[in-house]
C-alpha cells in the first residue's frame, strides 16, 4: 500500500454551505501534506471526515487502506488527530492528560508509563509534566495536544492548524518538533495551516483548498517555479481603470501571469530584469504613473495569490470566533 489517505470526490455539505466540494487527492506514505487556506476554506471539515467524526454527504476516504465509513475503528487505531481547539484539561497536570488520554486510547496498563515518558521526552516537556497546564505557555499547551496524539503511535498523524494564534518564535519551535516526529516515528503527517510559511517549511506537498475547492496540489517548489522565478509589484498613483495597461503587460515577454487588486499590479515572470524597463515603457506610452515598483522571489504568499486571485486573509474575525469558542467550551466543562 503506497498511500496513506486517499479520498475520492469527497463532499460534505451543510444545509446550503459545501464546505468541502469534490475534493480528490491521496498522500503517500511518510509524507508530510499540507493544506494551506484561509478561513472557512474546508480545512477543518475535510479532516473531520479523515478522522470518522464527520460523515461526508458524497464521496469516499481510505486511510492506511480503511474506508472511513465502513470501517471507522479501523481507521482510529491508526490515526492520531490534533484538533484545532486545545483538548486538554487545565485543571490537570501535564502527566495526568497523558495518563487520561492513554487511558480513553485503550493503551495497555502496563506501556502507559514508558509511553507517557517517551512522548514528553521527546517534546521536551519532562520537567514540567507535574504542573498543572494552567500554569503552561500557549506552545507548551499545544506541544501537550500534539502528544496526547502520539501516545498510541499511529501511523498518520493529523494537525489541524499546529501553530495557529502562536508567535513566530513558538511557532518554529512547534515546527522542530513536528520534524523531529516525522522523522523519529516515521509518520504520515496531514496538517492544515494560514501560514505560507509553515506550509513551505514543513510540507513536501501541499494543497492549496479555497472555498472548499482545491486549487493546485505540487510541492512547495513546483509552485514557485511554475510562476516563474520572480515577481514584480507595481503600486499606481491611483486607482483609475488600468485595464488597457494590463492588456499591455500581457504582451511583455517573459511574463506568466498578471493579478490586479486595486492599484497594486503583480506580475508573475521569468524575467523580472527584462520585464521592468517594458513596464515603464509602457507606463509612459498610456500616461499611467507608478509609484513604487519592486522585483521579489514569490513566496507561497504570491503562489496563492496566483492560484486563487486574492491573498490569504488571517482573518482576526475568525480567530475571535474561536477563541469564543474554546472559551465557552471551557466553561460549560
Ligand atoms: N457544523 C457546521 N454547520 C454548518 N456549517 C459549518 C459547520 N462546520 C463548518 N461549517 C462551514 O463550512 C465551511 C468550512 O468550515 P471549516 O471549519 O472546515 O473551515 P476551515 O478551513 O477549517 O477554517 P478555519 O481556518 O477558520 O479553521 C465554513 O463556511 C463553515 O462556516
Ligand atoms: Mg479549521
Amino acid at each position: 500500500m503506497l498511500h496513506s489517505i486517499e479520498t475520492r470526490s469527497l463532499t460534505k455539505s451543510f444545509g446550503d454551505v459545501t464546505a468541502v466540494n469534490d475534493i480528490s487527492f491521496t498522500v503517500d506514505n511518510g509524507e508530510i501534506f499540507g493544506f494551506l487556506g484561509p478561513n472557512g476554506a474546508g480545512k477543518s471539515t475535510t479532516m473531520m471526515i479523515l478522522t470518522t467524526l464527520l460523515k461526508p454527504t458524497s464521496g469516499n476516504a481510505v486511510i492506511c487502506g480503511y474506508d472511513v465509513m465502513t470501517n471507522p475503528k479501523k481507521v482510529r487505531e491508526n490515526i492520531g488527530y490534533v484538533q484545532q481547539e486545545s483538548t486538554v484539561d487545565e485543571y490537570l497536570t501535564g502527566r495526568e492528560n497523558l495518563l487520561l488520554q492513554a487511558k480513553l486510547n485503550h493503551i495497555p496498563k502496563k506501556e502507559i508509563n514508558k509511553r507517557i515518558d517517551e512522548v514528553l521526552q521527546l517534546i521536551e516537556l519532562s520537567e514540567k509534566q507535574d504542573m498543572t497546564v494552567v500554569t503552561y505557555s500557549g506552545g507548551m499547551r499545544k506541544r501537550l495536544d500534539i502528544a496526547g496524539g502520539l501516545l498510541h503511535r499511529p501511523k498518520v498523524l493529523f494537525l489541524d492548524e499546529p501553530t495557529v494564534g502562536l508567535d513566530i518564535q513558538t511557532r518554529r519551535k512547534i515546527w522542530k518538533y513536528i520534524k523531529k516526529i516525522h522523522t523519529e516515528f516515521e509518520m504520515t503527517i496531514f496538517l492544515s495551516t494560514h501560514y505560507m510559511e509553515e506550509a513551505d517549511q514543513l510540507c513536501d506537498r501541499i494543497g492549496i483548498i479555497d472555498g472548499g475547492k482545491i486549487q493546485v496540489i505540487d510541492s512547495p517548489e513546483n509552485m514557485k517555479n511554475a510562476m516563474g522565478n520572480e515577481v514584480i509589484s507595481i503600486i499606481l498613483e491611483n486607482d483609475k481603470n488600468f485595464d488597457s495597461f494590463i492588456v499591455e503587460l500581457k504582451k511583455i515577454e517573459f511574463v506568466k501571469k498578471i493579478n490586479k487588486d486595486g492599484s497594486k499590479i503583480t506580475l508573475f515572470a521569468s524575467n523580472g530584469t527584462e520585464v521592468i524597463p517594458n513596464v515603464f515603457q509602457i507606463s509612459a506610452k498610456q500616461n499611467i504613473k507608478i509609484t513604487s515598483i519592486s522585483l521579489t522571489q514569490p513566496t507561497l504568499d504570491d503562489v496563492f495569490v496566483s492560484f486563487t486571485g486574492h491573498e490569504i486573509r488571517d482573518n482576526d474575525a475568525g480567530f475571535n470566533r474561536k477563541r469564543e469558542h474554546a472559551k465557552m467550551k471551557r466553561l460549560r466543562a
